[in-house]
């Protein structure tokens, strides 16, 4: 089925690594081109080069999306250099590992920060652009999280309840001006984030192998697949929510958790 994405243009926060890297991925599958938004602009460029050689579908551009001036800056150079912009992802991020009594004010802030912002900052920027494509989408990362908190994920847990909340107002905010807004909530999935956790496992004497260390995991979380997801996964429900094909489909939200049913 052609997605009706063929150069179109879409900028994707956290697109070095993980997920955003295979939306990123996908997107230019699809024959769309990107703009493509991390801090760290040497790992950017060494994660985007192997997909696009020669830089003509893929604008590597440095930001920190809690920095309302670069966001600004990066999505403006974005929609000049291909000419406008039809669709962002907001997906950059990462989650605190711990628990509310063991959390600093400055903690909590930087959290609500990196959630509420980082999501924000972009869309806020994009919304004219948006507004001017005939087929302008925004789909956010969110969390399983948001809906099923954990103790020892206590402000990630309460900062993604919130994006998706905002998401939702968001929708109909945006809606009279044609764009569409999504959540695509991920359960446990296979990036970045977990093989840095599996290092500090490792690291404090653990003796499991990644594959046995994330089975137990998953079994723990009550994930009926028994498995982690990819990212590829996460990239298809975002892909897809991003096309002009699910025309009629904002304010949801699409779990990608293999099934996760820790809490109702
Ligand atoms: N993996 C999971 O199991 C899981 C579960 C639930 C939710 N999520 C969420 O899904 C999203 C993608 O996760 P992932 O697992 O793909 O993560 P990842 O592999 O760690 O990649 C994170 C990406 O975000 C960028 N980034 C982080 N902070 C940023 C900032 N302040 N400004 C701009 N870019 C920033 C990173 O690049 P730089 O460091 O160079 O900026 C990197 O490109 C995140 O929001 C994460 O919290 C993941």
């Amino acid at each position: 089925m052609d997605l009706q994405l063929t150069d179109r243009i879409v900028l994707v926060t956290g697109a070095s690594s993980g997920v955003g890297l295979a939306v990123t991925e996908m997107l230019l599958g699809e024959g769309a081109r990107v703009v493509a938004v991390a801090r760290d602009v040497q790992r950017l460029e060494d994660a985007i080069t192997p997909l696009d050689p020669d830089g003509s579908r893929v604008l590597r551009l440095s930001a920190d999306v809690t920095d309302r001036s670069a966001v600004e800056a990066a999505v403006t150079a974005g929609a000049e250099h291909f000419g406008g912009l039809d669709a962002v992802v907001c997906n950059a991020g990462r989650s605190l590992m711990a628990r509310i009594s063991d959390t600093t004010d400055e903690q909590i802030r930087e959290e609500m920060d990196l959630k509420i912002f980082g999501a924000w900052n972009v869309i806020r920027a994009a919304r004219s652009h948006l507004a001017a494509s005939s087929v302008g989408a925004v789909v956010n990362t969110n969390a399983i999280l948001a809906k099923q908190p954990e103790a020892k994920l206590a402000i990630t847990a309460a900062a993604r309840a919130a994006l998706l909340n905002l998401s939702r107002t968001l929708a109909e905010e945006l809606a009279p001006e044609g764009i569409r807004v999504n959540s695509v909530n991920l359960g446990l999935i296979d990036t970045g984030q977990w093989r840095r956790r599996f290092e500090t496992y490792r690291s404090d004497g653990g003796a499991l192998d990644y594959d046995a260390w994330s089975a137990d995991l998953a079994a723990d979380r009550g994930i009926s697949l028994g498995r982690f997801g990819t990212a590829d996964e996460v990239a298809f429900a975002i892909v897809s929510l991003l096309s002009p094909r699910a025309s009629y489909i904002t304010g949801a939200h699409v779990d990608v958790g293999g099934g996760v049913t820790r809490q109702p």
